[in-house]
C-alpha cells in the first residue's frame, strides 16, 4: 500500500511505455518478447495505481505512427491487446476498473474494435480506477478530428465560432470528461512526448525514468509517485509564499 497522503496522489497518471524492444534486444530476444513482458508490467501498473488511489491511468499502447513498424510487429501488438482484453476483462471488471479507449477508431481491425467497445460497455458503470488505453492514438490526429467536428458544426450553423473556447475544444477531444494528466511518465530514458496528449499536457508534470517498460516495477512506480508529491505545481501562478500579500 502507498504511504502517500491522499492529497498528494495524482488523480491522473499517463505513461509512455517505452523500451520494450531494447529490453528484448539486451537479452538477445525477439522484440515481441519485450512487448509480451510489457503486458505483465501493464497488469502490475494498473494494480499499483488503483491501490494508491490514482483515479485515471492512461497507457500509450499503440500510436498512429506505430503503423510504420514491420507488419509482423503490428500484428503482434494488436494480438497482445486482443489477448489482454479477452483474458483480463473479467478480472478488471471484478476489480471495479472502468475502461476507456482513446484514439482513432476508424479502420481498426474488425476483430479488435468490437472487443474494445465491449470492454468499455462492460465496465462503463464501474467506479474504481479508469484505465484509459490510448490505441491508434496521436495527439495531432485527435486535435485534427476535434477541429473537423467543430468546423462541421459551425458550417451547419449550429455553433458560433465565438463559442470555440479551450473548454469546448477539450470537450471535443477523445479524452472528454477525463481530467488532464497531473503526471506523465516516460520509461526507457527517452525525454519527449512523441505526440502523446499534447493538448492535455499543458500543465502536466513530466517524469523520465531510465527503466525499460518491462522493468518498470511497482517500486519504481511508487518512487515516481513519491517524487511527484514533492513537486510544486503553479499552473502559471506564483509560489504560494510569494503570492501572499501581493
Ligand atoms: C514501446 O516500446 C512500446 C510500444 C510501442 C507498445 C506498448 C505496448 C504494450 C506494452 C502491450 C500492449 C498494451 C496493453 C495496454 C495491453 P518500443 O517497441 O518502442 O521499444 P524500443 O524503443 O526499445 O524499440
Amino acid at each position: 500500500m502507498s504511504s502517500l497522503p491522499p492529497s498528494t496522489v495524482p488523480a491522473h497518471v499517463a505513461i509512455i511505455m517505452d523500451g520494450n524492444g531494447r529490453w528484448a534486444n539486451a537479452r538477445g530476444l525477439p522484440r515481441t518478447m519485450g512487448h509480451r513482458k510489457g503486458v505483465e508490467t501493464v497488469r502490475e501498473a494498473v494494480r499499483t495505481a488503483a491501490e494508491c488511489g490514482v483515479a485515471y491511468l492512461t497507457l500509450f499502447a499503440f500510436s498512429s505512427e506505430n503503423w510504420n513498424r514491420p507488419q509482423s510487429e503490428i500484428s503482434d501488438l494488436m494480438g497482445l491487446l486482443k489477448t489482454f482484453i479477452r483474458r483480463d476483462l473479467a478480472s478488471l471488471h471484478r476489480e471495479n476498473v472502468r475502461i476507456r479507449v482513446i484514439g482513432d477508431r476508424a479502420n481498426l481491425r474488425s476483430d479488435l474494435l468490437p472487443l474494445l467497445l465491449e470492454a468499455e460497455e462492460t465496465t462503463r458503470l464501474n467506479t474504481g480506477i479508469t484505465l484509459v488505453i490510448a490505441f491508434n492514438y496521436g495527439a495531432r490526429d485527435e486535435i485534427a478530428r476535434a477541429v473537423r467536428k467543430l468546423a462541421g458544426e459551425v458550417a451547419a450553423g449550429r455553433l458560433d465560432p465565438s463559442a470555440i473556447t479551450p473548454e469546448r475544444i477539450g470537450a471535443s477531444l477523445d479524452t472528454a470528461g477525463i481530467p488532464d494528466p497531473d503526471l506523465i511518465i516516460r520509461t526507457s530514458g527517452e525525454e519527449r512526448l512523441s505526440n502523446f496528449l499534447l493538448w492535455q499536457a499543458a500543465y502536466s508534470e513530466l517524469m523520465f525514468v531510465p527503466d525499460f517498460w518491462p522493468d518498470f516495477s511497482r517500486e519504481t512506480f511508487l518512487a515516481a509517485l513519491a517524487r511527484y508529491s514533492m513537486r510544486e505545481r503553479r499552473f502559471g501562478g506564483l509560489q504560494p509564499t510569494l503570492a501572499v500579500g501581493s
